[in-house]
Parts: C-alpha cells; structure tokens; sequence
C-alpha cells in the first residue's frame, strides 16, 4: 500500500492509474477504522482497480473544538486494518496540505442541511462538502463509497455532485452494527463502560420506532414516544429523534404513499455524541 501526504502525490499517482485504464475507487474517512469503513474499502475493491483510502480529522467540519481535539486518531493501526482490506493508497495529508490557505467559499444545501445534523451542528456539512470537494478534485475517482450511517450526509454528497457536475458515482453501503445493535462509531471508542452498555439502546429505540412506522403508527406519536423512551434512560440525553422522508429528509407530519422514511436519531452518552439511523421502505 502507497503511502501519499501531498495533493500533488496523490494527483499524479491516479492520473497515472486513469492513464493505465484503470478504474479508481475513494473511500474518504477521518480514520479510527472500524469495520463500517472497511466495508466500504471491499466494497471499492470489488469493483475497481485502485482503492484510494483517506485519513484526515477535518477541521472544518468540527462545530465543537472539543470533539475535534479528542477525535481518536491511531494511524499505525488503521494503516495495518486497510492492506488486508484491499486498499492500494492512502492519503494522509496534513491540516496545511488541505488548507493551504483559509477556505471562505460557502456551500448552501437549502432545506437539506436545515434539519437534523444540519440544524444541530452549524458549518457541518459546509466542511464536509468543502473536504470531500478537495478529494474528489485531487482524487478524480470514478466512484466514491460512503456509509449509510451518516444518511444525511450522503443526500448532502448527492447534492454536490448533481450541482457541481462532478464526473463520479456514489456508493452507498449499509451501516454496520456490533452484536448488540449498537451502529459502529469511531466515537465509540471514547464511551465508558457504563455509556457503552446503555448505548445499544438508541438502536433498540429506532428498531421499535420502525416498526411503529410499519403499522402506520403517526409520526408525531412516534416522535414522542422515542424520545420518552430515550429519556427514560438516565446515561442518554437525546437531542433530537425525527421522523422524515428518506430522500427530501423533511420531517413527515403525515406518511405520504410510495414514499421511504428515515428515522433518525442525536444523543448524547458521558460526553459522546452518537448518531444513528433507520429507513423503512415504502
Ligand atoms: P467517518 O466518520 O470516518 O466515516 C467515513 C465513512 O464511513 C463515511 O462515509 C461513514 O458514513 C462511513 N461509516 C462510518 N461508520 C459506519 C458504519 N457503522 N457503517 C457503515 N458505514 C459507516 O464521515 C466522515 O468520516 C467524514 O464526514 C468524511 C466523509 C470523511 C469527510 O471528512
């Protein structure tokens, strides 16, 4: 596995993989890697001939300068996890080799960045697309994969690729979860004991709301019984539990035929803030 640093680096070696007739797969991760983000890497695996792994805590996207400083980072280990994964490069720039220079392009995602994660974390997704924008650019993947276990994330990602026109596919691949229900995080690595044995249940939680929504149970029942539900829990505070539609992600006063919903959950455990998420088919 090449290692690359630099935006040239990483340039050059895809455009000589493009040259080759090669198809190049970007798997774009903030590290701490897990089995969620090793999917993806097999996913890219199968079906292109290079996969270009990345590794950057990105700055931009932090609301919270305190999430930021204790985002777990174990760059040995997560280089050892992505050989056997089948990744063939991995980009690990530094803070200057993003941000050469101090970014002031702003993205506006409209009523797609105005609710949950959006709503609940200003500039979020302004980083996020500022960063993946730069990686597609060095990158020029013919397809990136991303997790469903940020789904707004991937409807926000969709949007700038259609707007900015660029010349890729996205992929998006399930969320993976531990024995217990609980979504893989890198987060999870902070929680403590106790946090860590309570936390399986904001799945537990969005698991009974599903199927709630299946009986066509209304969303503003389902809504407050979540919350109640995630309350109950002393270790749990919740910061938000929506009901919406899974493409628009506008919360549903009522459900709309033909149309799937997402359910998607914040909460926090002793100081980690953990999100999740369920759709349920039309
Ligand atoms: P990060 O949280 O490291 O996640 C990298 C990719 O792995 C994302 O596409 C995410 O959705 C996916 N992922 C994380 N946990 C998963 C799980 N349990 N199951 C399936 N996929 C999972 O998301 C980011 O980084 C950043 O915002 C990034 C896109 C890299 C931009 O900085």
């Amino acid at each position: 596995m090449q290692i690359l640093t630099t935006a040239a680096g990483l340039q050059a070696y895809t455009e000589q993989a493009r040259q080759a007739g090669q198809r190049v797969g970007l798997v774009p991760t903030m590290g701490a890697l897990h089995d969620g983000h090793l999917q993806l890497v097999q996913a890219a695996r199968s079906e292109c001939d290079e996969v270009i792994a990345s590794i950057f805590v990105n700055p931009t996207q932090f609301n919270n300068a305190e999430d930021f400083r204790l985002y777990p980072r174990v760059p040995e280990a997560d280089a050892a996890l992505l050989i056997p994964a089948g990744c063939t490069a991995l980009f690990v720039p530094s803070v200057a080799e993003m941000y050469p220079q101090p970014t002031v392009l702003r993205f506006d995602f409209g009523a797609l960045e105005r609710v949950m994660e959006g709503a609940h974390r200003p500039g979020h997704f302004n980083g996020v697309a500022t960063v993946v924008s730069k990686l597609f650019h060095m990158a020029r993947p013919h397809r990136a994969y991303f997790g469903q276990k940020d789904w707004q994330q991937v409807a926000v990602i969709r949007q700038l690729v259609a707007d900015l026109s660029f010349d890729l596919e996205i992929l998006a691949c399930p969320t993976i979860r531990e024995a217990d229900g609980l979504a893989m995080s890198s987060r999870n690595r902070r929680l403590d004991p106790a946090s860590r044995a309570a936390a399986p249940l904001l799945h537990k939680v969005l698991a009974a709301a599903a199927e709630q929504v299946r009986q066509g149970v209304p969303p503003a029942q389902v809504r407050a019984e979540a919350e109640a539900a995630l309350t109950r829990e002393p270790l749990v505070t919740p910061e938000y539990f929506e009901v919406a539609d899974a493409q628009t992600l506008q919360p549903l006063e009522a459900y709309v035929a033909g149309r799937a919903v997402v359910l998607c959950l914040a909460a926090h455990l002793g100081g980690v803030r953990l999100i999740d998420n369920v759709v349920v088919e039309a």
